[in-house]
């Protein structure tokens, strides 16, 4: 896992792993006095330019926090309206993505989702697997908690079955369980629109990444101000719980 991999003590560079809460997109819209969706909508066109720059910033694994499993309470139009854009841009933007190769994949529980969607969301991650410039992995209806919960349950089902010893059960171990299993833990969590918390994403991964909070609503998060982020990013000293020099 990361902890093996990485040096400690060292200048943290370029960050591998970024990962994005995108926050923000109501008030934007309510400051426009627009719906809601108007704001989410804003939103995914900064998902798209982001994205479509992620790979000459140096980023290999980009993961993005779309749908939480919290946000089912919200009003039922907003919900269809957020679904359909996924449901539409995963469409929309195939070919772009296909050309751009990066390879979509998703995380979360997509048993909730309406059939149609389900299969747009498959099909974006199917048609992009051979993608090599950047992995991106989008959450929708994913939470901290639900996955470590389901990684819980996966291991002690394999220890009923004598597959597993529980001394055998390491962070190594769980980390296989996990949703984002193969993915190395992101370097950088960068959460939008001035609010300080980690909202259930991306609890166990997160242990050890440099945190972001700035007051920018997600619609007006550009390519541009991720860049500053990494600029200042790059000079941090990351030391994984050594002693600093
Ligand atoms: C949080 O803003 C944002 C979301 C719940 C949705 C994030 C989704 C997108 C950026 C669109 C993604 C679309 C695609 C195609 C992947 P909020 O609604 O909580 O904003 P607020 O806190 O200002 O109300």
């Amino acid at each position: 896992m990361e902890l093996e991999k990485v040096s400690l003590c060292s200048q943290a560079g370029i960050p591998d792993h970024v990962a994005l809460i995108m926050d923000g997109n109501g008030r934007w819209a309510a400051q426009r006095e627009l719906p809601r969706l108007e704001g989410h909508r804003a939103g995914a066109e900064a998902l798209r330019k982001i994205v479509l720059k992620a790979p000459q910033m140096g980023i290999q694994y980009l993961t993005v926090y779309a749908f939480s499993t919290e946000n089912w309470r919200r009003n039922p139009e907003e919900i269809n309206g957020l679904m359909s854009l996924l449901e539409s841009y995963s469409n929309s933007e195939l070919e772009e993505i296909k050309k751009n190769g990066i390879n979509v994949n998703f995380i979360g529980d997509l048993t909730k989702l309406e059939l149609e969607v389900r299969e747009q969301l498959n099909k974006l991650a199917d048609e992009t697997k051979d993608g090599d410039k950047l992995i991106l992995t989008v959450a929708i209806n994913y939470g901290g908690r639900a996955e470590l919960t389901k990684a819980v349950q996966r291991i002690v089902s394999r220890v009923q079955c004598n597959e597993l010893v529980p001394d055998e059960i390491t962070e190594n171990e769980l980390h296989k369980h996990l949703m984002t299993a193969g993915i190395p833990d992101p370097d950088l969590v960068i959460r939008t629109s001035g609010e300080i918390r980690l909202s259930n994403f991306l609890l166990w991964q997160s242990a050890y990444a440099e945190l972001e909070f700035v007051d920018t609503l997600w619609p007006d998060f550009t390519p541009a101000f991720l860049q500053s982020i990494l600029n200042r990013y790059s000079t941090r000293s990351r030391r994984f719980g050594a002693n600093g020099k």
